[in-house]
């Protein structure tokens, strides 16, 4: 078995090179994401990722292992984001809402995009419950609803860089605000009646408008509402019609330009603070 053992040493020499070469590549990450907040620029760089990729192609082309030289660098790709997204957001991001303003499916694709971690409230009450919400409505009133949903809250807050995913009326409890800002941004996702309306028409899991799944009765109640969602956001977004990559691009944008941890001196001076 010297083979074997010849064979193992040569691929522990390998993987001894791969990890100082991975760690030079890390260093190098490092420094483009400094020179991209110093200058303002967008860290979300789809085009660039297809480009290594391509690349990648080019380069294992003549020895026939296109498929596995792309999933070897889509791997280094998902690390080097997440890598990034734990220095830029070691805060919570925490998108409010009303419903059907699509923080779900913006929570879900900022999670894939940061390669973040991504907590829904709603869907962990209800594993809790081992009921829906309706359901506990149903059963025992919105008040009971909105103790579990407090708690619930006050755990969520004690994460960080996480995606968290509030329920629609989670905000208009002010304590459930200040455990939230305590270690995280919140982003209101802003939409009009009408395209929540659309969105949440043909769902049977909203009791908060149960009988009333009419535009005049969402138009009603966001209104009420409105003003918390204002007031508590320290980011507001325009979720109508954008495509679900162009809202969290500008969510990105957005955090690391009002809380940066890497160059929050810099960004104060381009302010002109
Ligand atoms: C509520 C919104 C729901 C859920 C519950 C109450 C509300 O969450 O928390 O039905 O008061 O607006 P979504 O905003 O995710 O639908």
């Amino acid at each position: 078995m010297e083979e074997l053992k010849q064979l193992r040493e040569e691929i522990d020499e390998c993987d001894k090179a791969l990890v100082e070469i991975f760690l030079k590549r890390l260093s190098l990450v490092d420094q483009v994401l400094e020179v991209k907040c110093k200058y303002g620029q967008s860290i979300l760089d789809p085009e660039r990722e297809r480009e290594i990729l391509e690349k990648a192609k080019a380069n294992a082309e003549k020895n026939g292992h296109v498929p596995e030289a792309q999933d070897f660098l889509r791997q280094i790709l998902k690390i080097s984001r997440k890598y990034q997204s734990r220095k830029l957001f070691p805060y919570n991001i925490v998108l409010t809402g009303f419903m059907g303003a699509g923080k779900t499916a913006v929570g879900c694709e900022l999670a894939r995009i940061l390669e973040m971690g991504y907590q829904d409230c709603d869907a962990l009450i209800e594993q809790e419950a081992g009921m829906t919400i309706s359901e506990i409505f149903q059963k025992y009133g919105e008040g009971h609803f909105r103790e579990l949903e407090k708690d619930m809250i006050q755990k969520l807050s004690q994460l960080s860089n996480t995606i968290i995913i509030c329920g629609g009326g989670a905000v208009m409890n002010p304590e459930n605000v200040k455990a939230l800002k305590n270690n995280g941004i919140l982003v209101f996702l802003k939409a009009t009646p009408e395209n929540i309306y659309e969105r949440i028409r043909n769902d049977g899991n909203r009791p908060v408008l149960k009988g009333n799944m009419n535009i005049d009765s969402i138009t009603e109640l966001y209104q009420k509402r409105m003003p918390t969602y204002f007031e508590t956001a320290d980011i507001i977004i325009d979720a109508n019609g954008s495509s679900l990559e162009c809202i969290s691009g500008e969510i990105i944008n957005r955090l690391y330009q009002i809380k940066n941890p890497l160059f929050s001196r810099e960004l104060r001076c381009l302010a002109g603070n």
